[in-house]
């Protein structure tokens, strides 16, 4: 793994400057998320989400419909000499108010392709919509994961009958040479994943029997 000691170059942990609000109209799909969970009746789950934003709609409606699941959540929103917070901060200020809710959603400050399987626990559901967005292959090098790895890790973490979610308009499954879609299809093509349910914009898989 890179070292940026060891190469001597000043290397900064990816962040991303902004605090993302809710804007349905271009990214719906903590939405779908949501509505989701509610019509499918999934209760008692554990989850793993990627990408906050900073209006936290996966943990507030959690939290508003009684806290039926639970769920880490990742940012790596940070807006340092700004004057402004970023999505870390939004979220403590959340719980802050909303104590009873800090069972049930937490939220780390992190680059999702630095996690690491043993510091992780076993997921029910994970959500994947803006897999192949962030990653950098020159910035990001100092990282453990890119996105396929992060797939195949979140993959090996799921508990028998768990989902990975996909966002099929994410500027990764859209644009930027439709990567996600790539991904996505060439793990379905090699047994990895398998489809199990669509809704709306995001496609539910499970971990396919080659895995
Ligand atoms: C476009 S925003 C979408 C937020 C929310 N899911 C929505 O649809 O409104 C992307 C989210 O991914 C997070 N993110 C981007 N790159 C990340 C990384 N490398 N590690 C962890 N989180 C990251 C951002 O902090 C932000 O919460």
């Amino acid at each position: 793994m890179a070292d940026q000691a060891i190469e001597g170059t000043k290397m900064k942990l990816y962040y991303n400057r902004h605090a993302y609000p809710l804007d349905l109209e271009r990214c719906p799909c903590d939405l779908h998320f949501v509505q989701y969970l509610e019509s499918r009746r999934l209760e008692g789950k554990t989850i793993f989400h990627f990408g906050t934003g900073d209006h936290h709609l996966v943990g507030r409606d959690n939290h508003e419909r009684g806290n039926p699941n639970e769920i880490l959540a990742i940012t790596a929103s940070y807006q340092p000499d700004t004057g402004r917070s970023g999505e870390h901060e939004s979220y403590i200020d959340f719980i802050v108010n909303n104590p009873a809710a800090a069972n049930y959603y937490k939220v780390l400050f992190a680059d999702v392709y630095t996690l690491s399987p043993r510091t992780l626990p076993n997921f029910d559901v994970v959500t994947l919509f803006h897999l192949c967005e962030f990653y950098n292959e020159e910035k990001s090098r100092y990282a453990r994961l890119d996105d396929r790895k992060l797939l195949e890790m979140l993959l090996s973490k799921l508990n028998a009958g768990g989902k990975v979610l996909f966002y099929t308009k994410s500027a990764g499954y859209v644009e930027k040479g439709r990567e996600a879609a790539a991904l996505v299809d060439d793990f379905i093509s090699q047994g990895k994943l398998s489809i199990e349910d669509e809704y709306e914009a995001l496609l539910i898989c499970r971990r396919g029997g080659s895995y």
